[in-house]
């Protein structure tokens, strides 16, 4: 009945993506389309008392410049304001009032004929600022922060456990501010027809933008429609919706005209990113290498206006056995934006500091790093005292470990060189959630034997059209050329933002139990069929394949669906269904994955490069072995960046971001990319849901910047907590 779930089936979306046929949100047109460009404030802190816009309106081709002074009118209310993955807070609002928060924030948008016109006449508007007192500096302010999130509850004593424990390692480990810079920029095209709008946009949630829009401007529902067909990556950036979108849908309310905005690669810089984080973690263990106590502290950056936070401890409560532990998540208020989810928020930092630590405690106890990790490896969730629905993390570092020769490793740093670079061999655990959500589908089968399914979910370049196409054409025994897909239409059935790695699991059995009442339907109709072979068939025991139903078990028979069909005298039968999941809090759902990851250290310009990487990962069925494998590659290349390259730096005598580009903010290339080994473990999982899906968006990058800087230890005997490892720090 597989014809095609689990196997490397290509993008069914591939070929309008690499011909150009796939439409961004910034490449859409309209008649008359106005271009804005967004002005941004130069200060971190203050009030706008003057903004002077005279100049710019004398340019030809400018047709209005908005600003708070003169914008439509908004939403007041925080509530208004908060979309489906807002923090708690008070969401930011652009053009509201004078009052700046960032360094980056838009404070007026340029709007003219052409998009040139509308960028030059940004730079002759004038701000006279009143500047307030401000700080953007997380390490400096370690001292202010408030305790936030939930953290696991503490078990034991880990206190009393660390002070006599055989072996404490304890470090502070600091991931820098990352920001998003997904190909695709932030952009919002409107397109303005008899007073209704229709906005391409750049998200992840066409619905949440949809909600969102209509609550900030007081729109019925029916008179905004979001569209984000094809995303451009995404991976967190666009979960909330960006301030673009609110600019475009602004100015097309103020002119009754279509409007594009597009962000700049510079302007990007004033929205989302992973926050700044200390990662403090404290091992305590015997020399056998068991634990008594683990505890992690982390203190991120915030805004002040909102409290973003994503908790970064208590990994080990899924990984590592320990009698005694404490977890604390805490945050720093800066005068800075938002930050935002990117790519496994939470676990791609605190496990990162997790699996450095337990590297260097593997080195103080003389003991493999997988030997450690099989010593205090936990079959339960420990926080809440759970078994897992499945977890093949052991079968992960074995088949792991096998494909990447770790047995030829010699354990003493500098041990191992090529020439003029050294060799390290670094490993890792990565861990993440197996998270689904409420999401619908719809599947219109039609007499010729084609499907439409539809739903309001986004695809951002993880597969979604594809692995919809390829449960749909199982379910329906068709033809994967015979389905088509339609996406992230806020008409469409519901489905939330894609985002958490859910996006999989849910859309695959909202699918299924669309196709569920097909088959029924069809079964009813083929009961009904004069003298039917099916008329004593048990309605719940037919099978869909191709293009016939047929019933099983003994006496079995089949009848064409067009037969069916014609007989019933109808053109198509259309279904829509909630996908339901079973309420089981008995057992803990993660994912899980090894990574082992080889450096060559050029001794004396201190270069690091990734030569090979290997990621086992278990992580359920895995739906399409080729968009998979892709996942995890991209996941590892973004890991790569966290471990070597990415970094964001604030000047905090300013408090503005100085390498807002991507000349100066380093994101890796092609040339620092090299063999990259995907294995995806065996892991049967009939608990989890019917399709045992556990979904692959975020595991891959999780573990591998810990893995390369294990790796960069032993090659060069050099422990490096500060990310990104940049070659100065080895020099
Ligand atoms: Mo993901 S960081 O939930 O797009």
């Amino acid at each position: 009945m597989n014809a095609y779930v689990g196997t490397p089936t290509s993008r069914v979306d591939g070929r309008a993506k690499v011909t150009g046929a796939a439409k961004y949100a910034g490449e859409f047109s309209a008649n008359g389309l106005v271009h804005g460009f967004v002005v941004e404030a130069t200060i971190p802190r203050g009030r706008i008392v003057r903004i002077d816009t005279h100049e710019a309106l004398k340019v030809a081709g400018v047709l209005d410049v908005l600003t708070h002074a003169n914008r439509p009118p908004l939403a007041d209310k925080d509530e208004a304001w908060k979309d489906e993955v807002a923090p708690e807070g008070s969401p930011f609002r652009p053009l509201y009032d004078d009052m700046i928060k960032f360094n980056g924030q838009p404070i007026a948008l340029v709007l003219a004929e052409e998009w040139e016109t509308a960028k030059f006449a940004a730079t002759l508007v004038r701000i006279d600022y009143e500047q307030l007192e401000f700080v953007t500096d997380l390490e400096a302010e370690r001292g202010s922060a408030n305790e936030m999130d939930k953290p696991h509850k503490p078990r034991g004593d880990a206190k009393a456990a660390l002070a006599v424990a055989g072996l404490r390692h304890e470090a502070d480990y600091l991931v820098p501010t990352e920001h998003h810079n997904p190909m695709e920029l932030y952009a919002t095209t409107t397109v303005w027809e008899d007073g209704k709008l229709t906005v391409y946009d750049k998200t992840q949630g066409v619905q949440n933008v949809q909600k969102y829009l209509c609550s900030v401007f007081g729109k019925k529902p029916e008179e905004i429609r979001v569209l984000s067909p094809y995303v451009g990556g995404a991976f967190g950036s666009g979960l909330r919706p960006q301030y673009q979108v609110v600019l475009a849908t602004m100015a097309t309310l103020a002119l009754k005209r279509s409007v594009r905005v597009v962000l700049t690669r510079q302007q990007m810089y004033g929205l989302g990113y992973r926050p700044m984080t200390i990662e403090r973690v404290a091992l305590g263990a015997r020399p056998d290498g068991t634990l008594d106590a683990i505890t992690h502290e982390a203190i991120a950056m915030t805004s002040r206006y909102e409290d973003f936070s994503r908790n970064d401890t208590g990994w080990a409560e899924q990984l590592y056995k320990s009698p005694n532990t404490h977890f604390a998540h805490k945050l720093v208020d800066l005068d800075v934006s938002t930050p935002c989810d990117m790519r496994a928020p939470g676990a791609a930092s605190g496990v990162c500091a997790l699996e450095c630590a337990m590297d260097e405690l593997a080195v103080a106890l003389k003991l493999d790093p997988i030997e450690l990790r099989l010593k205090c490896y936990s079959d339960r969730d420990q926080s809440e005292d759970l078994p897992y629905t499945s977890k093949q993390l052991r079968e992960c570092y074995a088949r792991g470990a096998e494909a990447f020769g770790w047995s030829r490793r010699d354990p003493t740093p500098r041990s191992m060189r090529d020439g003029k670079e050294l060799i390290g061999w670094g490993m890792a655990t990565g861990v993440w959630e197996a998270l689904q959500m409420p999401v619908a589908a719809r599947i219109v089968l039609t007499a010729n034997g084609h499907a439409e399914v539809s739903c309001a979910a986004s695809d951002i370049g993880t597969g979604t059209y594809t692995i919809v196409a390829q449960v749909a054409a199982d379910a329906l025994g068709l033809p994967i050329e015979n389905i088509s897909v339609r996406l992230a239409d806020s008409t469409l059935p519901q489905a939330p933002v894609e985002g958490g790695s859910w996006m999989a699991a849910s859309s695959a059995h909202a699918v299924l139990a669309a196709a569920e009442d097909i088959r029924q339907e069809l079964a009813r109709l083929a009961k009904a069929i004069p003298d039917s072979p099916l008329a004593d068939i048990d309605m719940h025991n037919v099978t869909l394949a191709n293009g016939m139903i047929a019933s099983n078990g003994k006496n079995a028979a089949a009848v064409s669906i067009a037969d069916v069909m014609r007989h019933g005298k109808i053109e198509r039968i259309e279904k829509e269904r909630l996908n339901e999941f079973a309420e089981d809090k008995s057992h803990a759902r993660n994912t899980h994955s090894a990574v082992f990851a080889e450096v060559k250290v050029d001794e004396e310009l201190g270069v690091i490069r990734v030569t090979r990487v290997v990621s086992a990962v278990a992580a359920g069925r895995i739906l399409n072995t080729k968009t998979g494998r892709s996942q995890i590659m991209g996941s590892v290349v973004w890991g790569i960046g966290m471990a070597l390259h990415e970094e964001t730096q604030i000047d905090h005598r300013f408090g503005r971001i100085m390498n807002a580009n991507i000349a100066e903010y380093h994101i890796p290339v092609n040339a620092d990319i090299h063999d990259i080994n995907v294995i995806f473990v065996d892991e049967p999982d009939q608990r989890i849901n019917k399709l045992g899906i556990k979904g692959l968006g975020e595991i891959g990058i999780v573990g591998v910047p810990a893995a390369i800087a294990n790796a960069v230890y032993h090659a060069t005997g050099k422990r490096i907590r500060r990310f990104p490892i940049t070659l100065d720090k080895l020099l």
